[in-house]
């Protein structure tokens, strides 16, 4: 295997902190490049830069995981709190052996079945992975992601990314290379455009590391075929989510937010008292004079294209100036359950502001 030659992973002489670069890294106009350089991308990483990248989910804010005073400029980006823990990408199954101390059979099934792909895995860190990394967690969160530019990227860069969402924090995931500019603009040293991202949703996030298996966050690979693989798995109760934050921090109530309130609500329900009401529709629906302005996730209902959808539409939603976001809940089944989850999320800032 290519990758077993590559420093770390042969455990040559990194240790968790590698060399910063003396400089910022950014372009002197301080507006941040985007292009298709995956030769640059993997360079600045290597000498500590913030490169934002596309994967099959989100794009992701990316530094070398070993590398902790460039994991830190990840947090100051993004304005996000440190207990809340990264995720860090690999380019191949090979290189989570030096990440986390085993790899349990259950694990290596759902490798085997759907790595690459949106599907992240949280089981026990070796001492390799900076503590700032894991937010002091003992486990690590470790996914390969299936997009062709984010592996070209690990292999160049020859080392593990950590890379959260690439928005700032509490805010909506960006699915292209030019959300991420919008909001992280001269805070990333390039941004690695790699078209609009296919699933649409963040991955999966599954805990191996107790008992039970159990799902911390539903994402892009449903629970259906998972639960196929190795058997039933537990959820993690959205509701307890406030009791529990050092367990599946991202998982905080009003993630994912729209800056316009965002209410639930289905046909069948009231409209609320407002002027100027926007329409987050999963199929078509009339009438529609009521709204002023309206996004259908899916004309042909199809919950894989909604999941694709669901960001971009709020984000141009959310630059309508609107007084409120009415958006339709899906078909709770499949990719269906991760969409409800994030609006429900994104309603519960409205509902927290209101109080
Ligand atoms: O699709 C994705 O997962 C994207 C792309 C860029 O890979 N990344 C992403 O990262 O969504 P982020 O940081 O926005 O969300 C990571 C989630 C958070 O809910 C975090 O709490 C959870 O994964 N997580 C990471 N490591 C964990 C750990 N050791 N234990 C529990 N939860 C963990
Ligand atoms: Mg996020």
């Amino acid at each position: 295997m290519g990758s077993k030659g590559i420093a770390w992973y042969a455990g040559e002489s990194l240790a968790p902190s590698a060399w910063v670069a003396p400089e910022p890294l950014h372009c002197p106009d301080m507006s941040c490049p985007i292009g298709t350089d995956v030769e640059r991308a993997a360079g600045l990483l290597v000498r500590g830069g913030l490169v934002a990248f596309a994967t099959e989910t989100v794009y992701g804010l990316g530094a070398d995981a070993l590398n902790q005073r460039a994991v830190a400029r990840i947090f100051e980006a993004k304005g996000r709190p440190r207990f809340d823990p990264l995720i860090v990408h690999v380019a191949e199954p090979e290189w989570l052996e030096r990440l986390v101390r085993s790899v349990p059979e259950n694990a290596r099934r759902l490798i085997d079945r759907f790595w690459p792909g949106p599907l992240t895995l949280v089981l026990p860190k070796t001492d390799l992975v900076p503590d700032l990394v894991t937010a002091g967690l003992s486990t690590v969160g470790v996914r390969m992601p299936a997009h062709p530019s984010a592996l070209e990227l690990l292999r160049q860069a020859g080392t593990p990314v950590a890379a959260p969402s690439a928005n700032l924090f509490g805010q909506v995931s960006p699915t292209a290379a030019e959300h991420v500019a919008d909001q992280l603009g001269s805070r990333v040293d390039y941004i690695l455009d790699g078209g609009p991202c296919s699933v649409g949703l963040e991955s999966t996030v599954l805990d191996l590391s107790g008992q039970f298996p159990t799902l911390l966050r539903p994402g892009g690979l449903s629970v259906e075929p998972i639960e196929g693989t190795i058997g039933p798995i537990k959820r993690a109760d959205a509701a307890s989510d406030e009791a529990r934050p050092q367990l599946a921090p991202g998982m905080q109530s009003t993630h994912y937010a729209t800056r316009t309130p965002l209410v639930l609500a289905g046909r069948e329900d009231r409209l609320p008292d407002a002027a100027r009401i926007g329409l987050l529709a999963f199929v078509p629906e009339s009438p529609l004079d009521q709204f002023a302005a309206v996004e259908v996730l899916s004309p042909q209902s199809d919950i894989a294209e909604a999941a694709a959808n669901l960001f971009a539409a709020m984000r141009r939603l959310d630059a309508q100036r609107l007084d409120v976001i009415v958006a339709r809940p899906v078909p709770n089944v499949g990719l269906g359950c991760a969409i409800n989850d994030r609006l429900l999320r994104a309603s519960r800032r409205a509902e927290s502001e209101a109080r």
